[in-house]
Order: C-alpha cells, then sequence, then structure tokens
C-alpha cells in the first residue's frame, strides 16, 4: 500500500472547494434572490452614533478602512462599492473596534457602520475591562484596537462552499485598506491573528453566522492586563436571511488552530508620495476592460516591491507570487518569479483560460497567481488578500488598473507555475 497523508482539515476544505473545468460546468446554480442576504448588519437605532465624516485623526483612519466611495445603479438595483474591495461585492466581513484615549470617541466598543459612515457604541469600558482581553499580551492599550469578522452567508449564497476562501481574502483586503490607512496617520501597527475568537464570540453575542477572524492592533500598552467586559452583547442578525454550511463551519473552526508561528515585526514605509496615497485610497476600483496597452518596468517593480515588503503579524506565512508577463515595456513575455524567467513566450491567452475563461487574465499586463505551501490557512489566507490590497493600491498611485480574481481552474495552475502548494488568490494589472 502507498504512504497515505491524510489531508489536514483545512487541506480538506481547500482540496474540496477548487474550480475545475468540469466543476464549474457541473456545478452552476441559478442565484435565489429571495433569501440575498443584506451586506450591512444593523445595531439598534437608540444606540450613540458617532459621525465619521468629521475631521478628528482617527475618524479619517476609519473612514479610509472601509467608506463607502461609489454608487452603482442598474435597473432596478443600486449598489454601493467601498474603499476595500470584494468578491462580487457581497462584503461578507463586519468591523469592530475598541478607543481608548481616542479624540472623537468614548472609551469603549464600536460597530463600524459602513452604511452610514459611523461608529455605533455597543458599550462603554472601564479602565481594567477591554478587548485587549483577547490578545496573547492582554495588557491596557491606548489607541484604537480593530477586530474582523466573517459572515459567510453573505458570500457563501452566491458562491456557495468556495466562500470561506473569499471571506478570509476580503478580511485581508480590509486588514490591507487599515494598513494603508494607518500608514497615512504615521501609526505603527501589527496583526493578531491568534486571538481568542470564542471569548470574543462570546462577548459579541455572536451566533454560528459569524465568527471572528483577526485583529489589528494600533495602540500602546499603558497598564496591566484587563479583563473581558463583564455584560456580554446581545446578538443581531446581520443578514436577514441565513443557511448553514457545515463544511464552512468546521473549516472556520479547524482555521483557528494555529501551529508554528513565525513572528513578523518589521512595519514597512509608505512606499508612495503621500498625498498621491491618499487619494488612491479613494480612488480605488477594480478594472473591468484592459486596453491592453503596457505598463513600464519601474512601475511592475515597484508595484511588486510594495506588495512583498514585510506584513507585521504574530502568524506570518510566506507567500509565493508568480508573474505572467504579458505586456510590460522591456521585459519579454513569460512566467516570472523573483527576478528569474521560469519560462519564456506568450502564455496571456493561458493565463486568460486559468481564470477560468476571463478576459481580465488574457488581457492585462501582468497575471499574478499567489501561492503558498504555509500550513495556517486563516492567516495564509488574509495574508494573500492584504498582498491583494498592497497590489490595488500601488497600480491606482501610478495610474495602472487591477482587479483580484478568485475564480480559477486551482489544479491546472498549479501544474501551469509546476507548484505543489495552494493556489490562493490570482490578479490582474494593466491599462
Ligand atoms: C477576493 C476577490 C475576488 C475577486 N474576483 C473577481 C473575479 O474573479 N473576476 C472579476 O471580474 N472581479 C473580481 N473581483 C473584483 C470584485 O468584483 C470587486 O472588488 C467588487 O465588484 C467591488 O468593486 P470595486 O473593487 O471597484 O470596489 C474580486 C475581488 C476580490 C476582493
Amino acid at each position: 500500500m502507498k504512504n497515505f497523508h491524510p489531508l489536514s482539515p483545512t487541506d480538506a476544505y481547500h482540496e474540496a472547494t477548487k474550480h475545475s473545468w468540469a466543476s464549474v460546468r457541473r456545478n452552476a446554480h441559478d442565484l435565489d434572490w429571495s433569501t440575498q442576504p443584506s451586506a450591512y448588519k444593523r445595531y439598534g437605532a437608540d444606540l450613540p452614533r458617532v459621525s465619521l465624516r468629521e475631521e478628528t485623526p482617527a475618524k479619517r483612519f476609519l473612514y479610509r478602512v472601509a467608506g463607502i466611495t461609489a454608487k452603482k445603479s442598474y435597473p432596478g438595483v443600486e449598489y454601493y462599492l467601498r474603499t476595500n474591495p470584494s468578491a462580487g461585492a457581497l462584503y461578507p466581513n463586519e468591523v469592530y473596534f475598541q478607543a481608548r484615549g481616542v479624540e472623537g470617541f468614548e472609551d469603549g466598543i464600536y460597530h463600524l457602520e459602513v452604511a452610514s459612515a459611523s461608529a455605533v457604541l455597543l458599550a462603554p469600558i472601564g479602565e481594567d475591562e477591554g478587548l485587549e482581553a483577547a490578545l496573547e499580551d492582554r495588557r491596557r492599550r491606548e489607541g484604537l484596537l480593530l477586530f474582523l469578522s466573517g459572515v459567510y452567508w453573505r458570500s457563501s449564497w452566491k458562491y456557495r462552499t468556495r466562500a470561506f476562501r473569499y471571506v478570509l481574502l476580503d478580511a485581508g483586503h480590509l486588514l490591507g485598506s487599515a494598513e494603508a490607512a494607518a500608514l497615512l496617520w504615521e501609526k505603527e501597527y501589527r496583526i493578531h491573528y491568534r486571538i481568542d475568537r470564542e471569548g470574543l464570540g462570546r462577548f459579541f453575542g455572536f451566533g454560528r453566522e459569524e465568527g471572528m477572524l483577526s485583529a489589528l492592533d494600533l495602540g500602546s500598552v499603558v497598564g496591566d492586563e484587563v479583563v473581558f467586559p463583564a455584560a456580554n452583547l446581545k446578538q443581531v442578525d446581520p443578514t436577514g436571511s441565513f443557511e448553514p454550511n457545515e463544511r464552512i463551519e468546521a473549516a472556520y473552526r479547524e482555521s483557528g488552530y494555529l501551529q508554528g508561528c513565525r513572528k513578523e515585526s518589521r512595519v514597512p514605509k509608505i512606499p508612495f508620495e503621500r498625498e498621491a496615497w491618499a487619494e488612491a485610497i479613494f480612488r480605488r476600483r477594480s478594472i473591468r476592460q484592459f486596453s491592453r496597452r503596457p505598463i513600464g518596468r519601474e512601475e511592475f517593480v515597484q508595484i511588486l516591491r510594495w506588495a512583498q515588503a514585510p506584513v507585521p503579524s504574530d502568524c506570518d506565512e510566506t507567500l509565493e507570487l508568480y508573474c505572467v508577463l504579458n505586456r510590460v515595456e522591456g521585459m519579454p513575455s513569460g512566467l516570472w518569479r523573483d527576478g528569474r524567467y521560469l519560462k519564456t513566450g506568450d502564455f496571456s491567452a493561458e493565463a486568460g483560460y486559468l481564470c477560468l475563461e476571463q478576459d481580465l487574465g488574457k488581457e492585462s499586463a501582468v497575471t499574478i497567481f499567489i501561492a503558498s505551501s504555509g500550513e495556517n490557512y486563516a492567516p495564509l489566507y488574509q495574508k494573500a488578500g492584504l498582498v491583494g490590497q498592497r497590489l490595488y493600491l500601488a497600480a491606482t498611485v501610478q495610474g495602472i488598473g487591477a482587479s483580484g480574481i478568485g475564480a480559477y481552474y486551482d489544479d491546472e495552475v498549479r501544474d501551469f507555475l509546476g507548484v505543489q502548494g495552494k493556489i490562493l488568490y490570482a490578479f490582474a494589472l494593466g491599462r
């Protein structure tokens, strides 16, 4: 009998949610519009709200994390786009934060209410209590402490079981937009994946439909350890409809067990001119069609340099960025990684095919595939999303179009790249 290595539960989830040419055709389904979940969680109208439109550094920061920046209208539907992108514009994440000693905010725990550009005060906090209790280092912080959750049904309504990948990627994009805003604010930041998910879930009153994924810490330690606030919050329905998905819930649970985490403490410097960076945060959009004009070699190098800068976190994983160069001035076409060609030739049509036959992958200047052999699924996938946000912003600053691509033929991409690990994400850059 051959050696048999059982898959870890998250590897099994990844395996089961691969797209292939056949699976996409076999599993095509119509959307049930009658059960479409809401993309906005709303806490009671009686709770105090703080507008984020006023100009204080913290409010500006929070608006940049997930503020609404565009409205799209189609016959019968209107929807709003945000600073952060999202697979299918379904926004399966919520942002909560704690403010302690922050101008414009009473000390307390808040929900970021994207629809009204405000923060809802969920609970005030005392000196000895706070959400630091959910971190490994529970000492009192002054400043902002963000928490990101996933609400998978918003995405599984459309993408079914593969949706947990998008929940993680989209959370990573939010971490990336918070990073971009923190850099502008000149605040040091650290990402925590090693958080007390159960304790947070209990405090926020989450049911099975919502779970915490990560935290972004902008605070400075100012005191002794704190405990969770004594009173838990009441459950609030985040979607208006719900269909459970056992496979996603199992993957979520398993993704909370982290092993052999490596800490990364380097915090990168803002890579571009500040004003242009601030503008790019608001201008960022997903390009829908490329004109096939090339991008410059230096522009490409700048984008990649930023994408590969360190990401400070308590569980860093290594990502590999494979670039299919289609239209970069002064660089021959081919498959390229870290300054070396793995093969040369025109692979644009193949890249388009691999991205589920989407023209974005074919007509781009560069199509990037992000792969990894890392084991810690939630940190790994969120880092891929964060890197995606860096790609968007570094492209936008330079007037280059970009789009995340969550749909690709997993195993065929692996074969094309010649890698063993997981394919986490694809990305197109160009004009
Ligand atoms: C994880 C992820 C996967 C995506 N996958 C695709 C894709 O496969 N094809 C596509 O055309 N757009 C894709 N997009 C772009 C979204 O459709 C876009 O972000 C969303 O419509 C919101 O628009 P905006 O990015 O302009 O704000 C993806 C975005 C993200 C974050």
